[in-house]
This record gives C-alpha cells, sequence and structure tokens, in this order.
C-alpha cells in the first residue's frame, strides 16, 4: 500500500484494522439483521445466484430514498454533483475524474465503446465476468481469451503477450478479485505491469468486490490514475452497499480519459433514488461490517460442509465461491431450485463448477442440510 488511506486500498483487511468490527455490529443479533423484502424470489426462493448483498439497502439509505422521493420530478443534476464531490474527495482525485454509471456495467460499457479502435484488441481472462463479452459485439476489437492460471489468477503474461506483441491498441479487462471464480490475482504482478506498459494498452480494472477482499496481496489500481492516462478502475454500489437494484457505479480515472469516457455516458444516467441510497450508503463503515460478517459467517459455513462433503472448492475473497459438482450442471441447478435455492449459471468453459453466492447465514444452514441430502441422494 501507497501513501493512500485505506479508501484507496480500499481492502476488507486495511478497513478492518482502522474500524473495530465488533463494536460497528453493536448488541443487534445477527437474526435481526434479516430483513425480508429481496431475500427471496416472489415465489420463495433464496437467491444465491447474483452475488448480492442479502442485508438488503441500509437504514440509512432507507431514510434517503423516502426523503428523495419527492424529488422525482426533478432532473439530478445538483445531487449527481454532490455525489461526485463526495466519491471525489473520498478517493483523493478531483471531481473530473470520477463518471458515475447506470451500474458498474454502464462504466465497463462507456469504456469498451470509448477504446474502441480498427483492429484493437480486447484482452480479457477466461473465464470472467462476461459483460464485456457483450459491450464488444457492437465494436470491431479482436477478442483474445486468457485461460486462467491453475491457480485461477489471471495468466499476466499471456495477457501482456496477447495486449502487446502487435503493437496496436489494446484493452485490457483486469477483473480483481475474478467473477466468477472469487480469486485474486496478486496486485504486485498487476503493478508490475501497468508501471512498464505501453500507453496504447489501456488497464480497465474492475473492483466490484474489493471490499470484501481479506488477502493483503491484493489492492486497489487506484494509485496509478495520478500518473497514467492509461488505467480506469471501476467499483460498483451493487455489492457491499447492497443497492444493486438501484444501479450505480463509478469510474475513477486520469481526468483526460474520464473525459473521453463521459462522452458515453447517458445523460442523467444516475437517478435521483439511486443517488440518495449511494450518497447515504456510502462508507457506512457499520453496514460494510456487518456485510463483511454476515459474509465471513455464512462463507466459513459452506466451506466447512464442502470440505466435510469432499467437494472441492476454490479459495474466495469475495461474497461467493466457486464448488465442483459431479454430473449435469444444469441439472443440479434444477433441482437445487426444486429445493428452493436460485444458484449459479454456466460459466464455460468451468461446466463442472457451481458459483454459489452467500445469503444469510441460517438460509446458508439450509442451504448446506439440501447440499448433504444431495450427497447421499449421489446428485452432486
Ligand atoms: C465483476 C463485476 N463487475 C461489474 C458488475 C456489474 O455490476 P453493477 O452493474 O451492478 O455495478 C458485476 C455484477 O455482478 C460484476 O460481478
Amino acid at each position: 500500500m501507497r501513501r493512500r488511506s485505506f479508501i484507496r486500498a480500499g481492502t476488507f483487511s486495511s478497513l478492518a484494522a482502522g474500524t473495530g468490527m465488533a463494536s460497528a455490529l453493536g448488541a443487534k443479533p445477527l437474526a435481526a439483521l434479516a430483513t425480508g423484502p429481496g431475500r427471496r424470489t416472489a415465489s420463495g426462493d433464496v437467491r444465491l445466484n447474483s452475488n448480492e448483498n442479502p442485508l438488503g439497502i441500509s437504514p440509512a439509505a432507507k431514510d434517503a430514498l423516502v426523503e428523495a422521493i419527492v424529488l422525482a420530478n426533478r432532473y439530478p443534476s445538483d445531487q449527481n454533483a454532490a455525489l461526485v464531490s463526495k466519491l471525489a474527495t473520498a478517493h483523493d482525485v478531483a471531481d473530473g475524474q470520477i463518471v458515475l454509471g447506470t451500474g458498474s456495467a454502464e462504466v465497463l460499457q462507456m469504456a469498451v465503446q470509448a477504446f474502441a479502435a480498427p483492429r484493437a484488441r480486447l484482452v480479457m481472462a477466461d473465464p470472467t465476468y462476461e459483460a464485456i463479452i457483450d459491450y464488444q459485439r457492437t465494436e470491431s476489437y479482436e477478442l483474445v481469451k486468457v485461460p486462467l492460471t491453475a491457480t485461477h489468477e489471471h495468466d499476466l503474461d499471456q495477457m501482456r503477450a496477447a495486449a502487446e506483441s502487435s503493437g496496436r491498441p489494446a484493452l485490457v479487462y483486469l477483473c480483481n478479485p475474478n467473477n466468477p471464480t472469487a480469486t485474486i490475482t496478486p496486485s504486485a504482478a498487476i503493478d508490475a505491469w501497468i508501471a512498464d506498459a505501453p500507453e496504447h494498452v489501456f488497464f480497465l480494472s474492475d473492483e466490484a468486490y474489493i471490499e470484501y477482499v481479506e488477502d493483503d496481496r491484493m489492492w486497489s489500481s487506484l494509485p496509478w490514475i495520478e500518473k497514467k492516462r492509461n488505467v480506469l478502475v471501476v467499483k460498483t454500489f451493487s455489492k457491499i452497499y447492497g443497492l444493486a437494484g438501484l444501479r450505480l457505479g463509478y469510474g475513477i480515472a486520469h481526468p483526460d480519459t474520464a473525459a473521453r469516457l463521459s462522452d458515453f455516458a447517458s445523460r442523467n444516467n444516475a437517478n435521483q433514488l439511486a443517488l440518495a441510497a449511494a450518497a447515504a450508503s456510502f462508507q457506512d463503515e457499520a453496514l460494510m461490517t456487518k456485510s463483511r460478517i454476515v459474509n465471513q459467517e455464512a462463507k466459513k459455513m459452506v466451506q466447512a460442509t464442502l470440505d466435510e462433503l469432499g467437494l472441492e472448492h476454490m479459495p474466495t475473497e469475495t461474497n461467493f465461491l466457486m464448488h465442483r459438482i459431479s454430473g449435469d450442471l444444469a441439472t443440479y441447478r434444477g433441482r437445487m431450485a426444486e429445493a428452493g435455492f436460485l444458484v449459479g449459471r454456466d460459466f464455460p468453459p468451468m461446466l463442472d463448477w457451481n458459483r454459489l453466492s452467500f445469503g444469510l447465514p441460517e438460509d446458508m444452514g439450509r442451504f448446506c442440510d439440501t447440499l448433504r441430502q444431495f450427497r447421499q441422494k449421489g446428485w452432486v
């Protein structure tokens, strides 16, 4: 970590060190945090398939939403500017370095569009978060997918060769921690590449899950934006802040890069309610601490159960993990849905692995019992 405050490093370990997790949790029992709506689908299934925060939104965000309803008839420019300033101050950058998006997905889309060029390469891990693949379809990229290493890290040597060998512009997507594998790629190696990379290699650093990371080999790529125009860091309110349904994310970059990106943003893309809830949630230590504690409890329970059942699983630095299944993945998902749990989707080429998002501990307890029954029946 450089001279940055913890918000720039942004990982769980750096935050936990400074905050006193137990006191922030207070006397409130974890069960009381299990607020109902949104925990399940309308049909009563528990949602363990989209890496959402099962706790729901924070009390402060709820109040902010109610207050903001009266602004629904007004365009959100003032509230937009206020949130941008808040984020800029916290990240120690100028307002012009922040670009809001309708979810971080829109920021990824802006980047894919803004940096497209004839015969440019788009280099990404395989598997990784697939939105990038969708967004590049309308552009002229040559898509290069580089398989993860045996330890499920980005294969930076191969990615570098792919990005730099043609001498043409390249957009490199680094999803760290990676979705769907939940694994990290050590930041020292990423930093070494960024330090050396030619200007025509552009780094898109997706840090959607960084607030959950405990492994101190990973940190944010944010310090690079001071010196480098070719680095964009993308963050979201959808994960630890629990606002996936409101759709707000942001990019942070050198002012020139941020300006280029903004040309591809839809006008007034962040709405009043999303802005209000995000402003109320950002850096809410109680919310983040609760989210991490609940996540850890669920994670430990699931890992212990998978070990007990002899089901291989990958290490996780996020709010989900990948575990091996035997048999057909779609059949497994269908049976889990019948038992009331929505899990995973296909992440080729890992078609004998299921991605499981962590829910509330009590739901994960029932999930683990179901998994044991599946094992007894030979279904997994
Ligand atoms: C790695 C990663 N990046 C970006 C996103 C998009 O999130 P949002 O658009 O909700 O901010 C997701 C969603 O799951 C994700 O996993």
